[in-house]
């Protein structure tokens, strides 16, 4: 059964806008779950803009499904992914001025820099998973640096000028999930889905896991955060 992890950091992208305490992406978290989300997810950002270094720490101790924690591969995260300890981290690209991730991290063209870092992770007992584009280059490198999930960014998908164009973007999605499976790798994807670009993914036991936040959290705001979650669960699910 294919699984919903829902990422919270719009929650506090809007508390942040304030600099005070409400709303609180904790309490959207345990609602996410009450709602039906297999997963939590947070990107713990170098400059802090939005999930802040008590959210994780709240999130560790309160989520009951799967904490997963994306972040840039520098010294400060891998402490404190070492410290906190989630279910899975996610290695992203990380640019100060981008308004979200733009695009999957190299792994090919850092593979010895890598190897180490998510050695160093998996010898403090974690789980990996590196956000790529859906290109077998990547996913190659992914196996050799020895990460056991990727993330295959459908951002370029969910962007598609046209139907036609979608279709095929979808297809290169496909072709290069069941790349990593052959691998051996776990497969999940995310970035930029919503209510109507994820029905092609239905059915297809290609894709494990979806990693969904803005769309999300756009509805809730009009419908409901459970509403929202629930919606997006049904249509993963069929
Ligand atoms: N996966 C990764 C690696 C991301 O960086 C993001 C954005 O935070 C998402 C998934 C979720 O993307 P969206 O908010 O567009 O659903």
């Amino acid at each position: 059964m294919p699984k919903l992890e829902v990422n919270v950091d719009h929650v506090a992208t809007l508390r942040q806008a304030r600099l005070g305490a409400e709303p609180d992406p904790v309490t959207a978290a345990a609602l996410a779950e009450l709602a039906g989300a297999d997963g939590i997810i947070v990107h713990l950002r170098e400059d802090r803009r939005h999930i802040q270094d008590r959210d994780l720490q709240l999130l560790r101790q309160t989520v009951k499904t799967r904490l997963n924690l994306e972040m840039a591969a520098t010294p400060e995260m891998l402490e404190i992914a070492r410290e906190v300890k989630p279910d899975l981290v996610t290695l992203v690209p990380e640019k100060r001025q981008e308004l979200t991730t733009e695009g999957g991290l190299e792994v090919a063209g850092f593979i010895g820099f890598l190897r180490d870092y998510v050695q160093k992770l998996r010898e403090g007992g974690l789980r990996v998973s590196l956000f790529v584009d859906p290109v077998n280059k990547q996913l190659d490198a992914a196996l050799e640096v020895g990460a056991q999930w990727v993330e295959l960014h459908t951002g370029t998908y969910a962007e598609a000028a046209s139907p036609k164009e979608a279709q095929r973007l979808f297809e290169e999605l496909l072709s290069a999930a069941r790349h990593a499976r052959s691998l051996g790798l776990r497969v999940k994807c995310g970035h930029g889905l919503n209510y109507t670009n994820i029905k092609p993914f239905r059915g297809r036991p290609e894709f494990e896991e979806f990693s969904i936040g803005h769309s999300i959290m756009a509805r809730a705001i009009l419908v409901g955060l459970e509403r929202a979650v629930r919606e997006m669960v049904e249509l993963i699910r069929g």
